[in-house]
């Protein structure tokens, strides 16, 4: 405790549950961080929506966060990272970091030969953010970027493994490592798929015949929150959600842990 600084609270927002994996990775690296989360279940999915509805939304996300008067904003969810994330920062009086970033600087540790798959929803990959940051970050990557949608819905039923998860795996892997056989590095461009890494990174490996790095946005993130000064707070995890339908059941696969409690909440 510092004492003389307020305690800090860090707000985050996803469409729905799955940004509760960053508010775990989070809570590796900040134990003490307090966190307002905001889950925009009765709106989600955004990834097959078009980037104008993503921004208002995202928008009324930040706007909701602001209230609690948190100091640092985290864009947990990929696909507003993705498609709103200037929009959030232009009007946000507080830092923003979103996924798209930190989940390319990942990436471009992990690549020895800078070739690159990014996955993701539709509207992620339609908006070209991640190759953008990464060619940013390093100009000369390879980029081959694949909407994945079916995956969102699979890891929501908990079918992460097993011959359905691989089969979808593969159906949208294959094509990925055949149109450039150098990629060594996979990135996962949605709060979701970390839920299916070890199936991705089976698949990856059978259908590329070697070791593929397989990368998400959560943990750099939570890094990147980690080099903001923040003041100590108590932990604390204030859980807010436009519609609770199944929450019992599906914030335990993203948190780790039961969501001991929630407060739904109208944007
Ligand atoms: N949170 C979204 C993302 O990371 C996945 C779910 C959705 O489509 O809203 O892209």
């Amino acid at each position: 405790m510092t004492g003389a600084r307020p305690e800090t609270t860090i707000g985050i927002f996803d469409s729905g549950v799955g940004g509760l994996t960053v508010v775990r990775a989070l809570r590796e690296v900040l134990p003490w961080a307090d966190v307002v989360y905001l889950g925009d279940t009765a709106r989600v999915p955004y990834g097959s929506k078009s980037a104008r509805t993503v921004e208002r939304y995202s928008l009324a996300c930040l706007r909701f966060l602001l209230g609690y008067r948190v100091s640092l904003v985290l864009i947990a969810c990929n696909t507003a990272s993705a498609t709103a994330l200037d929009s959030v920062v232009a009007a946000s009086p507080v830092p923003v970091i979103g996924a798209v970033g930190p989940g390319a600087q990942a990436a471009v540790q992990a690549s020895a030969s800078g070739h690159i798959a990014v996955i993701g929803t539709l509207a992620t990959i339609q908006s070209r953010a991640y190759e953008a940051a990464l060619h940013s970050l390093r100009p000369h990557t390879a980029v081959t970027s694949h909407a994945c949608p079916l995956l969102v819905p699979l890891a929501e039923e908990g079918w992460t493994d097993g011959a359905v998860a691989e089969e979808v795996c593969r159906r949208y892997l294959e094509p990925v490592f055949e149109s450039d056989p150098a990629i060594d590095t996979l990135v996962l461009g949605c709060t979701h798929y970390p839920l299916l890494r070890a199936t991705i990174g089976d698949v990856a490996r059978a259908v590329s015949g070697r070791d593929i790095a397989v990368v998400d946005s959560a943990s750099s993130m939570a890094a990147a929150a980690l080099a903001h000064e923040l003041a100590p707070g108590s932990g604390s995890l204030r859980c807010f959600v436009t519609d609770a339908t199944r929450l019992a059941e599906l914030a335990p696969r993203f948190l780790g842990v039961p969501l001991s409690q929630f407060e739904l909440v109208d944007l």
